[in-house]
């Protein structure tokens, strides 16, 4: 039963007056029955508990703080010195259902500037499939491929999760099953101004947006998600982000090295592309793997060189995990206590003048947001595995319409991908003075899911090129 407006509204007046919260109300008597509705909807969904401690916080914001710890080079491991045991390890893993993917979807995606989900992107260089269509290809080729069933949990937010699940309903879940899709979301953060005060961003609405994807372990406990998982017998979780097509979404290799070692969370990591590059590095802190962002690594580390003059810390985070079922549970299992450290970030947030009433849509960051990053749960892994991998091979991320980052550089990186399975294949490709492949090469995860898949696959077939400067595309 849906309980009286004004219970609402008194039930929130005692909790966000003390807080120092009672201005979201400034607007009240003005706002329809409809517009009440959806503020105390709004409010609702704040973690009220915390305000107090995130008004400390972004009360307390200075400069980003630059690590100054003891810090030491993460330990990586090559995928070349792993064993065939291992990677078999890892296929009977899959094979007997163990695995779930994960993708992050709850992003806003607000650099790119699409008007829909993130993964309702039309991003292959040939067929223009969507990034969504690419993973569900990949785990449908998985499922194919190890006789086996792979659920596909999507974290969405509150303010996409019904057009990302309508996008998967109209395409058919991509030819899964649809049983096999889950859908959970995340939680919201309010955005607040420099003394700690809850921005609205409408007169009856609160400047909400989604918690980080370090949001995704405690929606994962508050959803049902774990449970659900516990009930389908998976163990391992491999996570990835919905804007990089280049992701091997379940990858035996890095499946059968985590489990063979026990760990509660792996990473993969990809070597720097230069000293100042804008990604999170994996380290050593007191004794723990963790990861300093690029904004908050001491120059003399960024730059610092080994003996042999290659770089110090060079282990860039391409945000690819496995983690465990069971140190997710173990994390969240005191869901009230369980929290990732916030981290502010100073943004430009559309809001309502508490004075004039008038909508302000400010040209400089006016407001505070705070997120939560997953790989805040590394230091909190009692073992965990880094597996070095190749940015050509699995990462190219699409941030950007263009520039870095972007449609472009992804599409070109995909492009250059295909043509080299194929070359690895047997097969003579064009290219151009630059090297660059002549032409668009796009290789559905359906027909192949790594190059040497695609040899095994070609072996007997007889596959046409086209000739210079013409699309090609191998599918199912
Ligand atoms: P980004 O940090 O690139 O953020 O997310 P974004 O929201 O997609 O894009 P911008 O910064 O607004 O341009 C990296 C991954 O984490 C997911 C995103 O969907 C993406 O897969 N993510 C991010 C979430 O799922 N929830 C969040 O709250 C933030």
């Amino acid at each position: 039963m849906t309980r009286p407006i004004e219970t609402r509204h008194q039930a929130a007046k005692t909790v966000f007056a003390p807080a120092g919260q009672t201005h979201v109300f400034t607007f009240w008597s003005e706002l329809t029955q409809n517009q009440k509705e959806q503020l105390l909807d709004d409010l609702e969904r704040i973690d009220v508990e915390q305000l107090p401690h995130w008004r400390q916080l972004v009360a307390g914001a200075g400069p980003e703080r630059i690590a100054s710890d003891k810090i030491e080079p993460a330990t990586v491991i090559s995928r070349s010195s792993i064993s065939e045991d291992i990677i078999d390890h890892g296929r009977s893993i899959l094979a007997a259902g163990k695995v779930a993917a994960l993708t992050v979807a709850g992003g806003q995606g607000t650099r790119l500037g699409f008007d829909g989900p993130k993964g309702a992107f039309p991003i292959s260089p040939v067929k223009r499939k969507t990034l969504f269509q690419l993973f569900a290809e990949a785990i449908l080729a998985t499922e194919r491929r190890y006789e086996t069933r792979i659920p596909w949990y999507v974290m969405t937010s509150p303010s996409n999760d019904e057009q990302t699940q309508a996008f998967f309903s109209e395409r058919r879940f991509f030819g899964l099953s649809p049983h096999r899709v889950r859908f959970f979301q995340q939680g919201v953060m309010p955005s607040f101004d420099p003394a700690g005060r809850i921005l609205l961003e409408e007169k009856h609405r609160v400047a909400l947006s989604p918690d980080g994807h370090g949001g995704t372990l405690l929606a994962m406990a508050k959803t049902g998600t774990l449970a659900d998982m516990t009930a389908r017998g998976i163990e391992h979780i491999s996570y990835f982000q919905v804007d990089n097509p280049l992701v091997t979404c379940l990858d035996p290799l890095f499946i059968g090295l985590h489990a063979q070692r026990n760990a509660d969370m792996s990473s993969k990591a990809v070597p720097k592309a230069d000293d100042l590059e804008c990604v999170g590095n994996f380290v050593v802190k007191n004794g723990r793997p963790a990861i300093i962002e690029y904004s908050n690594l001491l120059d003399e580390f960024a730059h610092a060189r080994n003996e042999d003059g290659t770089r110090k810390f060079d282990a860039a985070n391409i945000a690819i995990h496995i983690l465990s079922r069971r140190f997710v549970e173990r994390l969240t299992a005191d869901r009230t206590a369980f929290a990732l450290p916030w981290h502010l970030a100073k943004k430009k947030v559309p809001h309502v003048d508490l004075d004039t009433g008038e909508r302000v849509d400010p040209a400089e960051p006016n407001a505070l947001k705070l997120e939560s990053f997953i790989f805040d749960a590394l230091p909190l892994a009692d073992h965990s595995v880094l597996l070095e991998t190749s940015r050509a091979d699995e990462f190219s991320p699409v941030k950007n319409m263009t520039g870095i980052d972007s449609v472009e550089t992804s599409r070109r990186d995909q492009n250059r991908r295909a043509a080299q399975w194929l070359e690895t294949a047997g097969l003579a490709i064009p290219r151009d003075e630059q090297d660059e492949p002549k032409g668009m090469f796009e290789i559905s995860p359906l027909a192949a899911l790594d190059a040497v898949h695609l040899k095994e696959r070609l072996g007997s077939e007889s596959v046409r090129l086209p000739e210079a400067e013409k699309d090609f595309y191998l599918g199912d």
